[in-house]
């Protein structure tokens, strides 16, 4: 997805936005483009390709300037190349864009007709000569005006060489958050571009135009003035580095531990019995719910599949989980009884959030589980609890994952004995057996050089078919879903029982079949389906609990990780499966941390 950054200070500009558009690259992009003011006059320089090709570029014009916009584009409207990547220009404006203006079409024709003329097939050229056709003298009025006949979804910075000392940023249903330093201010479409610089965060909120002078900011809403509180966001710049890791992606699954760890540190209180996780005002209303349903997307949906069994298991309520592009267009019944969990990693996935404004506009209960502070989704809910995963930058999801089950495990306990389902008992030792899975997570870890092995001897295999029954069939979509995202091989999640309706006419000595067979109370029926997949000279690598070696006997790899209490088995099955993944796709020579045509957050539906 596109990404957006700014500067105004005293720094070198140029210096600041290319390292901030780095951090990023993540998200994915295909062009990229800077504009400053240098001189006086607007400067802009972009092209197709990476950061580091835009720097190469940059560096030959030498400008002086401490005011930058920098955008990093991922294609919508036209193809990705030097015209069409951002900033776009008009009559001294410049503008970079994220999401997509549903009328552009119209006032293109509009601005055509008063004599506008446009190089590029983007929607954004039409927002710069919007802005310049509304310019009359302060850019801050232009962008509000302008900003009225924009349907869409979106968030914009400009600047202009008539105001050489401002930056103008508005959002509405597209992230931008102001950084806010000392005697400097950065914009920025994610918080981790800007964690070197300040971790005082103020996210905007929908029709928020910002106004950025060397004196301060301003921020106007519907026309009034309004304040907003500036958040100290608790990450720190370290947790978006490598530290010596080849890709994000494996520092971030070697940081599960500390990531789960983090995330029930201070929840549930042995002493008095309770949990802190939600509002008194929303804890009454929790009272009176007579069903759940759990929506989000891609990983996060997997992490919502696993928390049902929990749900239903403690809370004993109906417990109904769907993909928010589905879930958003249902006619389903939700009313003030009904509890809606909206769960994301970043807090501004598009389907997800309209799925959360329209259960919330039938009366139900909304309760988001994000890891990004301030985000759209944390702040449209009725209440959020907090992942503590730290800035997840690999585009295949990891540490977010384990921490969402985290939270919706302790979720999970605490509906339980809120319902009168749970007594003190049973929740402070479930609650305990949960405080056991870092360490578990850290044992599953050591698998690491037995999976490279392992990938090694498969990594040219066009197919896989990944098995797993009750819990572990949520685990099977996450790991088949991990294969295919970064290593483009296709990989197919399946319940291990519902094999016999289709995927077993796959099944030859080619595939390799991934199954997940902890020791639960489906194990006995998984090792039948383990027969089943060898019947037909299918070749098994199986992942299953320490003690049950006879299962080997049935197996091609046979893996074995610790014991977990049953319910808590996900959280270290998933690890090996993570760790599977990156291998292959590391070993293929692939991008694992950008890989092709996925976006970290997809923020347009
Ligand atoms: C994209 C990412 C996935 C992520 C999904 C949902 O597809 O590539 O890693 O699981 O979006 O994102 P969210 O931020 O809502 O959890």
């Amino acid at each position: 997805m596109c990404g957006i950054v700014g500067y105004l200070g005293k720094r070198d500009a140029v210096e600041v936005v290319l390292d901030a558009l780095k951090r990023l690259e993540y998200r994915g992009y295909d062009s990229a483009g800077i504009g400053v003011i240098s001189n006086g006059k607007l400067k802009v320089v972009k092209t197709k390709g990476k950061i580091r090709d835009l720097a190469t570029v940059v560096k030959e014009h030498d400008f002086k300037s401490n005011i930058a916009i920098g955008h990093t584009r991922w294609a919508t409207h036209g193809k990705p190349t030097d015209v069409n990547a951002h900033p776009h220009v008009c009559e001294g404006i410049a503008v970079v864009h994220n999401g997509i203006i549903e009328n552009y079409m119209e006032l293109k024709e509009f601005l055509v007709n008063k004599g506008y003329s446009f190089e590029s097939q983007t929607d954004t050229e039409v927002i710069a000569a919007l802005i310049k056709d509304n310019y009359e003298g302060s850019l801050f009025e232009a962008v509000i005006n302008a900003c009225k006949n924009l349907v869409g979804s979106f968030a914009i910075a400009v600047i202009c060489e008539m105001e050489p000392d401002v930056i103008v940023g508005y959002r509405k249903e597209s992230p931008l958050v102001l950084g806010v330093g000392d005697s400097e201010y950065f914009l920025a479409s994610d918080i981790p571009a800007l964690l070197p610089y300040t971790n005082k965060i103020v996210p905007l909120e929908d029709g928020d135009c910002l106004l950025i002078t060397r004196e301060g900011f301003t921020i106007s809403n519907n026309g009034d003035l309004v304040n907003r509180d500036i958040m100290t966001i608790s990450w720190s710049p370290v947790l978006a580095e490598k530290t010596g890791y080849k890709h994000f992606m494996q520092k971030e699954i070697f940081e599960q531990p500390r990531a789960v760890a983090d995330t029930i540190h201070g929840i549930y209180s042995f002493d008095e019995n309770r949990f802190y996780l939600v509002e008194s005002e929303f804890e009454e209303r929790l009272k009176g719910v007579n069903r759940i349903v759990a929506v989000a997307c891609g990983t996060s949906y997997h992490a919502c599949l696993v928390g049902r069994y929990w749900l239903e298991r403690y809370a004993l309520l109906p417990v109904e989980v769907d993909i928010a592009s589905e879930f958003r267009y249902r006619d389903i019944f939700i009313d003030d009884k009904t509890l809606a969990i909206f769960v994301s990693q970043s807090g501004e996935t598009a389907d997800t959030l309209a799925a959360l404004k329209m259960s919330k506009k039938r009366g139900a209960l909304t309760l988001a589980i994000c890891n990004v502070m301030g985000s759209s989704i944390a702040r449209e809910a009725h209440d959020v609890i907090y992942t503590h995963a730290g800035p997840e930058i690999g585009v295949a999801s990891t540490k977010a994952f384990t921490t969402q089950m985290a939270v919706l495990y302790a979720f999970s306990l605490y509906l339980g004995s809120l319902k009168g389902h749970l007594n003190n008992k049973d929740v402070s030792s479930r609650f305990t057996e949960l405080m056991k899975t870092p360490r578990l997570i850290e044992e599953a870890l050591e698998l690491d050089k037995k999976l490279l092995e392992l990938a090694l001897k498969y990594l040219d295999k066009k197919d896989f078919l990944y098995l797993g029954r009750y819990l572990s069939y949520p685990i099977a979509l996450e790991g088949a879903l991990k294969l295919k995202e970064i290593s483009y091989i296709h990989a197919e999640g399946y319940p291990a029982g519902e094999m016999k309706h289709g995927p077993i006419a796959l099944i030859d000595k080619e595939m390799p079949v991934v199954v997940v067979a902890p020791v639960d109370r489906v194990y006995e029926k998984v090792k039948g389906n383990i027969e089943e997949v060898k019947a037909r000279d299918g070749i098994v690598i199986a992942f299953t609990s320490e003690g049950s070696e006879e299962i080997s006997k049935k197996c091609d790899h046979t893996f074995y990780l610790p014991k977990t209490y049953e319910d808590l088995s996900p959280f270290v099955y998933v690890v090996p499966l993570q760790l599977f993944a990156y291998h292959v796709a590391e070993r293929k020579g692939l991008d694992v941390d950008q890989p092709r045509n996925l976006a970290k957050a997809v923020t347009v539906e």
